[in-house]
């Protein structure tokens, strides 16, 4: 975890903004044309520069928690096989069979020593190697040289596997994270448990994911649900390239100005938000109770899949603390799909209507304006990440 020192510092930065009643700022309010919402040739730029050739965590490495552990799910309207080899090694393909395209494996998760496909019964290992063929002797002559499964590029890094969609391509995690990999590094992601995990629809992903961005909504539009713990419109702001921690703080942290800094204890009081460019927010919200939200667009610029995940530090046991992990769980489902989705599917009315022409993003969001100029750049001069 990060040191006890550095959360210190935190807290005390955090302090200083509850007195003034201020937050972090970005030096000047930014204009967002709206087009960079709805306009649909910018959102396929956007979409193939950024969601199709730079690394996303599309999973956590307790996911697949042993050798033939596998997941198989659709990112994307992409068919994406995840697995953990004898070895212990994480691979992901596209989960389509090298005869005639058939998935391999049936959506969810697993454990296993081969996939059978289920049209032909092709069979391949753990690794994606084609390892035998129904009647090969009627066949005719293929190799696991030409028809395994094609494999994507895949690396396992603090808790979480990476992956580049476009099949060829490579990437180094340690020059895409960079600085921020001892940020991850300090959730220790691989010592939780996954309490709950569901799909969700939203609203368009820039719409959508601006609202994981900042705190100046919750006292308003989540009055009743995550709003109830946090100040509104107060939050730390830290950047590490494209990647991003937010800190908020609980409405309890006045009280550690009635207590000697050796007293503090700044994880009561502090939200961290681990905000992984471009989709992946990692949001503790309760110390204990950890909320993973993985935003993927949809096939159009007014849509996506959020893919929910809840983690408990500790698998909870007694009645006590399963009703505990459950309130946690219900209370966050309620506040993405009762209050930040339905929002931003107004918002998109909105924006249908003509009713701007930009969006203004204040100084104090200035996590969504570092957002949006990472979009830009990897867009428009685009960086070799994955070559
Ligand atoms: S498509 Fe898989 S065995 Fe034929
Ligand atoms: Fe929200």
């Amino acid at each position: 975890m990060e040191t006890r020192q550095q959360k210190v510092e935190l807290a005390r930065r955090a302090l200083a903004h509850l007195d003034i009643r201020g937050t972090d700022q970005a030096a000047s309010t930014m204009e967002l044309p709206v087009t960079l919402y709805n306009d649909v040739n910018r959102f396929n730029r956007e979409k193939q520069a950024i969601f199709m050739e730079l690394p996303l965590a599309l999973g956590l490495s307790i996911e697949l928690p042993q050798p033939g552990s596998y997941k198989a799910m659709t990112v994307m309207e992409k068919p994406i096989l995840l697995s953990r080899d004898e070895n212990g090694k994480a691979h992901a393909f596209i989960n389509a069979c090298r005869h005639r395209g058939a998935p391999v494996c049936q959506e969810g998760k697993g454990q296993g020593k081969r996939f059978v496909c289920p049209y032909h019964a092709w069979q391949y290992g753990l690794d994606g190697q084609l390892k035998g063929i129904y009647g090969s002797n009627t066949f005719g002559d293929v190799s696991p040289a030409t028809h395994s499964l094609t494999e994507l590029p895949c690396a396992e890094q603090s808790g979480l596997i990476w992956v580049c969609l476009t099949p060829g391509k490579t990437f180094n995690i340690d020059d895409w994270l960079a600085d921020f990999r001892p940020e991850l590094d300090s959730l220790e992601l691989n010592n939780w448990h996954i309490h709950e995990q569901r799909w969700l629809d939203g609203p368009g992903w820039k719409v959508a994911w601006d609202g994981y961005l900042e705190a100046y909504h919750h006292n308003t539009l989540h009055a009743n649900t995550v709003g109830r713990y946090t100040i509104g419109n107060l939050m730390l702001h830290d950047t590490y390239g494209p990647h991003q921690r937010l800190v908020f703080a609980r409405r309890t942290l006045a009280e550690m100005k009635e207590q000697t800094e050796q007293d503090w204890d700044p994880d009561q009081h502090l939200r961290q938000i681990h905000s992984v460019f471009p989709n992946l927010s990692i949001s503790g919200v309760l110390g204990d109770h950890c909320l993973v939200s993985h935003v993927f667009p949809g096939p159009t610029p007014d849509s996506t899949r959020t893919l929910q995940t809840v983690l408990v530090a500790k698998e909870p046991v007694t009645e006590e603390e399963k009703t505990a992990s459950d309130a946690f769980s219900a209370t966050v489902l309620q506040a993405v799909q009762e209050e930040d989705y339905p929002m931003g599917y107004k918002i998109q009315k909105g924006l249908a209507a003509g009713g701007n022409k930009v969006f203004t993003i204040g100084r104090n969001e200035p996590a969504i304006q570092h957002y949006h100029k990472w979009v830009k750049h990897f867009t428009e001069a685009k960086e070799a990440v994955c070559s």
